[in-house]
């Protein structure tokens, strides 16, 4: 189907900057009424708060009204009702489906029996577009230019969609990457093949102090207990990272640390309040970003 957002090498350069464009016209403009007379679908087999939370706000603000569910295990799939069903039932009542699923490739599956677009608001370990949307928003707004920069990803590279989402958009912006991770958790193999098709030159760290002093962004992540079969070596990774205020002085004025959050460990409280701590202005960007992604999903005119 098209008009979907399942991955977001989905979207061209171009129609990234169209979107970041249309999402600083929502910022200024939230509320409205673009949506009357749509029903969106939220369908959320995994938790989320801001996912979530903020794609009903844009809903919401744009007027729209919204069906679906925080929880499956109080929906017909707790009967035995497989995916492709629950997706065919859902398409008769929406203009358009919102979905996270714990398996990856859900979304993609859901796309091709769904007749309404969809959106991927997160797949497994795969990928998280609509994050990597507001992502690539806060980057633009804080440092005023996606293009040429150091861009520096810590904690769980292996099974972090978001950092896999945000890698493939960044690459149409000459970024220089360094990927901070223990060995357990390093960015995969197809990703950094990636880069290396495309002459994107990226370095490898296993420490976090010192090497952050040239970052422009430096994005932190969750390891994520979730993903691990062997709670063990969830247990000996878990808190590998802890970045604190003190190893913030040496770095550059511009820097600004962002996390998708939720947050555990991995930024001490102590830095919440430097003034290159933007991850909850980064949530915040997400209400205007997925307005401007339902806005080219279905096709609206201002
Ligand atoms: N960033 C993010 O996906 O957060 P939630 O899991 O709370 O939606």
């Amino acid at each position: 189907m098209n008009n979907c957002l399942i991955s977001i090498t989905d979207y061209s350069k171009e129609e990234i900057l169209e979107v970041l464009k249309t999402a600083a016209r929502f910022e200024e403009c939230p509320n409205n009424h673009l949506l009357e007379g749509k029903v969106v679908a939220s369908l959320f087999f995994e938790p989320s708060t801001r996912t979530r939370l903020s794609f009903e706000t844009a809903i919401s603000r744009m007027g729209g009204r919204i069906v679906g569910f925080a929880d499956s295990s109080s929906t017909s799939t707790s009967k035995g009702e497989s995916l492709k069903d629950t997706i065919k039932m859902v398409d008769n009542y929406c203009d358009l489906i919102v979905m996270r699923h714990p398996l990856e490739g859900a979304a993609r599956f859901a796309s091709e029996v769904a007749s309404v677009p969809v959106i991927n608001a997160g797949d497994g370990a795969n990928q998280h577009p609509t994050q990597t949307m507001l992502d690539l928003y806060s980057i633009y707004k804080t440092q005023g230019r996606l293009d040429n920069l150091e861009i520096f990803m810590v904690g769980d590279l292996k099974y972090g969609r978001t950092v896999h989402s945000l890698l493939q958009a960044m690459s149409h912006f000459n970024p220089v990457f360094h990927f901070i991770s223990p060995g357990e958790l390093e960015m995969p193999a197809t990703y950094k093949l990636f880069l290396d098709s495309l002459h994107i030159p990226y370095h490898e760290h296993r420490e976090l102090d010192d090497v952050i002093n040239s970052a422009d962004i430096l994005y932190m992540t969750r390891v994520q207990r979730e993903r691990f079969a062997d709670l063990l070596e969830y247990e000996k990774v878990k808190n590998v990272y802890v970045l604190h205020n003190s190893m913030l002085a040496g770095t550059k004025d511009n820097l600004r640390i962002l996390h998708p959050l939720p947050r555990v460990n991995e930024i001490n409280e102590d830095v919440d309040e430097n003034k290159k701590a933007y991850y909850f202005d980064q949530a915040r960007n997400g209400v205007y970003t997925r307005q401007a992604i339902i806005f080219k999903a279905l096709n609206l005119t201002w």
